[in-house]
């Protein structure tokens, strides 16, 4: 950020100090939700966040290589006036509105995308081979500076900070792990984050108090035996058999030795070795990906999974050598995990939005988040947010290669991520014994 926007900044963040605090009644509090969603839909205000959803799913970025969609929201945040740190995990941004003191709450947007080809055609395709915004990170960024647009309009009314989480590397590479490791969650006592769903109807949220995504690792296996003739297997040691000897045993973690109550998952889904129809192949290498919901479950599969593998291969004279992905400094993802008070709090201010009947409860979800990591440390919270509109045709699930945004879910995810805040700020003042130099107004 350059000199002249940080000094801008700190104006702006020493105005907000002076500001007297809201004289707010009951009845406007009531209608924030509301307002915000209204200043959401405003013309302008649509128009720009689908601008910046569109430019970022142009040029879509993998894990921990944001580095244009980082600038560009470092762009977006200097014209706002809004005082940020940069960089939390390469190319993470966190950025700060309000008075600058205690409380800080959160909310989180990721920014990476996956590494596969579009294939939708319009306007806006991606501009880079094989790789796509597929899992709406782009729309995630987009809503998140829309209520940094929202929230700095109204920041004379924040009783307290709101802290907006940039992260980088949602899929697979745990980069919410690494913004805790550099401090983005100093001083803060909760967090919201949310995701899109092609599940849901536009207008509509869904959620849970408790656990709502798995805990999730990789794993994969090299089987090695002895290459050789086909038609003379018993000059061999044949490392197909003992991968698929393997592969059915780790079936049995989750029928016999899971309890069918605890909802947990082993698949296997590669498979590689061989090339001739006659020659048995030297080794063979599988992986996978296994789930569960809690950390003993969690634990034990990986303990299993390793055991299963090495032990299967050894009664086919095979040697295996089983390597997890948490080894491989991608983390395992822990559980998603709601807190019941803020499921509370999300359900009171999504109705007061959107209506009670388009507050929806959701299922558990094997899938997994790395938001698990925020929630891990404090009270966080995570929802889904509707974008099926069947006039408009039909919204494909994420990771397609079809997959496509409804740009008419912006304004809601903006609007939410703002009042879930704002609100949260005037419900949750400082308790008074606090130590009064918790403030990020020291560290500028
Ligand atoms: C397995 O490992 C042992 C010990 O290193 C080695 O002696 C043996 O030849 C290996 N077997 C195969 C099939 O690779
Ligand atoms: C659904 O799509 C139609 C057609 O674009 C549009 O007129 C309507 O407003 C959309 N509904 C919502 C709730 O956004
Ligand atoms: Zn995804
Ligand atoms: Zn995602």
């Amino acid at each position: 950020m350059g000199a002249v926007s940080k000094w801008t900044s700190l104006i702006l963040i020493l105005q907000a100090f002076l500001a007297l605090p809201s004289s707010s009644k009951p009845e406007e509090l009531a209608h924030i939700p509301v307002n915000f969603l209204n200043f959401a839909k405003r013309p302008e205000v649509f128009d720009w966040m689908v601008g910046i959803r569109r430019k970022i799913h142009e040029n879509p970025e993998l894990g921990f290589e944001e580095f244009e969609t980082s600038k560009l929201i470092r762009a977006e945040l200097d014209r706002m006036g809004i005082f940020y740190k940069y960089p939390f995990a390469e190319t993470g941004i966190v950025g700060y509105v309000g008075t600058g003191s205690p409380p800080f709450v959160a909310i989180r947007a990721d920014m990476d995308a996956l590494a596969m080809q579009e294939l939708v055609e319009w306007e806006h395709k991606s501009k880079v081979p094989g790789k796509m915004h597929a899992c709406g990170h782009d729309a995630h960024v987009s809503m998140l500076l829309g209520a940094a647009k929202i929230l700095q309009e109204h920041r004379y009314e924040l009783q307290g900070t709101v802290v907006l989480v940039f992260q980088p590397a949602e899929e697979g590479g745990g980069g919410a792990k690494k913004m805790i490791d550099n401090g983005a969650l100093e001083h803060v006592e909760a967090i919201f984050g949310l995701h899109v769903s092609a599940a849901h109807p536009i207008g509509a949220v869904a959620s849970r108090s408790g656990p709502l995504l798995a805990a999730s690792g990789m794993f994969e296996a090299v089987i090695s035996g002895k290459g050789g003739h086909a038609a003379i297997p018993h000059h061999t040691i044949d490392p197909i058999l003992a991968a698929s000897s393997a592969i059915i045993s780790l079936q049995h973690l989750i029928s016999r030795e899971a309890d069918p109550l605890d909802s947990q998952v082993v698949t296997v889904a590669t498979f590689e070795g061989g090339g001739a129809l006659n020659v048995i192949p030297d080794s063979v290498s599988i992986g996978g990906t296994f789930r569960a919901f809690s950390k003993e479950s969690f634990i034990q599969l990986e303990y299993r999974i390793e055991e299963v593998i090495t032990k299967q291969a050894s009664v086919q004279r095979c040697n295996a050598t089983v390597t997890f992905n948490a080894n491989d400094q991608k983390p395992f993802y822990p559980v998603t995990l709601n807190d019941k008070d803020l499921h509370e709090h999300f359900q009171k201010v999504a109705r007061h939005m959107l209506g009670d009947h388009n507050v929806l409860e959701m299922q558990p979800s094997m899938g997994a988040e790395d938001f698990s990591f925020y929630a891990e440390v404090i009270p966080g919270y995570f929802f889904y947010i509707g974008m099926k509109n069947e006039t408009k045709g039909k919204f494909k699930r994420g990771h397609s290669p079809y997959f496509m945004v409804n740009e008419d879910a912006l304004p809601y995810g903006a609007a939410l991520h703002a009042s879930l805040v704002t609100k949260y700020l005037l419900e949750n003042k400082p308790k008074p014994n606090l130590p009064k130099a918790v403030s990020f107004r020291d560290e500028l």
